[in-house]
């Protein structure tokens, strides 16, 4: 089976002072998850899709979907996690209760507030997770990449063309990823922000899918100004 996970767990504290959690927030005149939950019902190959919230959130976000007619009957809301990857595993549990998982099943999980991914990093995700098991959607880094240890002189500079920067959707075999999950210590699994690193730290391979430089997450109330613009510029995005 085909899964998505629309990753909708999180409260967006660095959006500042708004009285919804970023997810749930107008982006010309449908709420962010609105605009996500769009790019996942145009694929015919999900044979599930699940959004998780934070529990005081799901009636919310039921009603949400309610009001702009999305009635698909693939799409679930379930509770979400205490952080990103514990939303992901709370998916892959609800999947385990209402499926049962096969070693053939994948995911591809995406962050609810990047509502411009397109169909072709879908498909891209999902054909490629297929062959591979895990994939990562990654733009080419264009701006020079500096890291420093405390931000006061640099440590390395690192050949760019090495440089890519992480997207979602992130897209995985989902025993694959759970068995790796469960490897870790406690204290790991705190520091892993990023679910493809579950992978990278266990040295599986994770392939890569090309994103869209527009497949934006909207993070500060700057993102949220540029995501209008890429609307009301007309950026072709499908
Ligand atoms: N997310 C999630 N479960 C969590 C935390 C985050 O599903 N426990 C989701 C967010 O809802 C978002 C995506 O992961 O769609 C990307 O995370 P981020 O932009 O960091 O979202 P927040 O955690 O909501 O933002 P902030 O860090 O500003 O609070």
């Amino acid at each position: 089976m085909i899964y998505a996970g629309i990753l909708a767990g999180g409260v967006g504290s660095r959006m500042g002072n708004v009285p919804l959690p970023k997810q749930f927030l107008d982006l010309d005149g449908k709420p962010i998850i609105v605009h996500t939950v769009e790019k996942f019902l145009l694929t015919s190959e999900f044979d599930k899709i699940y959004i998780a919230t934070p529990q005081k959130w799901i009636s919310h976000t039921r009603d949400t979907l309610r009001k702009f007619h999305i009635t698909d009957e693939r799409v679930e809301v379930v509770q979400g996690g205490s952080d990103r990857n514990e939303t992901i595993m709370s998916i892959i549990n609800v999947i385990e209760q209402d499926h049962k998982i096969t070693d053939e099943d994948v995911i591809v999980t995406h962050d609810a507030v990047r509502p411009f991914l397109t169909r072709r990093i879908i498909k891209e995700n999902i054909d490629n997770v297929i062959k591979y098991g895990a994939v990562d959607t990654v733009i080419t880094a264009t701006d020079t990449i500096i890291t420093s240890e405390g931000g006061q002189v640099i440590d390395e500079i690192p050949v760019r063309d090495k440089m890519y920067q992480g997207q979602t959707p992130q897209s995985f075999n989902i025993n694959l990823l759970r068995d790796s999950y469960n490897e870790l210590s406690a204290d790991e699994k705190k520091i892993l922000t990023d679910a493809c690193k579950i992978l990278v730290v266990s040295n599986k391979k994770v392939n890569l899918v090309l994103g869209e430089l527009y497949n934006i997450k909207i993070t500060t109330p700057y993102d949220l100004k540029v995501a209008n613009s890429i609307i009301k510029g007309g950026m072709i995005y499908d």
